[in-house]
């Protein structure tokens, strides 16, 4: 009975540490999420800001789905007067950094 129970202890020792392990990875691994923000930054000031401004207060609605957001900025949509939007597929943006592009535009509106 004893030894059972302390088998039990061991194995949740086992466990806590893994956890603590997992979230150690974890918490390392913040910053290099915050280095992606920064190149959207970058991104946005070099390529987006001149038509959508410094708040993404031009033609953008933030209120539309991220996946819609995201599509226009892979591929483009033609304005009813120019400019229209550039397809950045084409241009070398990647899914990920859309993504990234569309979650800044939307955080500098709020
Ligand atoms: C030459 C000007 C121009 C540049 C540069 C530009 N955009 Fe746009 N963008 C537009 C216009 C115009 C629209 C609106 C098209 C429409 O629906 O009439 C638009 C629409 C969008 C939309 C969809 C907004 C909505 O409400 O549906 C997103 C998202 C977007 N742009 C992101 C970006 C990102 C990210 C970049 C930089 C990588 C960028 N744009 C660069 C002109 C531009």
């Amino acid at each position: 009975m004893m030894k059972i129970s302390i088998t039990r202890w061991k194995k949740s020792a086992l466990l806590l540490a893994g956890v603590t392990f997992a979230a150690t990875f974890l918490i390392t691994s913040v910053p290099a999420r915050t280095g992606t923000n920064d190149d959207s930054a970058a991104l946005y000031k070099a390529k987006c800001f001149a038509c959508h401004g410094a708040t993404a207060e031009k033609k953008f609605d933030a209120t539309k789905a991220d996946d819609e957001l995201i599509q226009t900025v892979l591929k483009g949509k033609k304005a009813e007067k120019p400019p229209s939007m550039p397809g950045y597929e084409e241009k070398g943006i990647t899914a990920d950094q859309a993504k990234a592009l569309v979650a800044l535009m939307k955080s500098l509106k709020h």
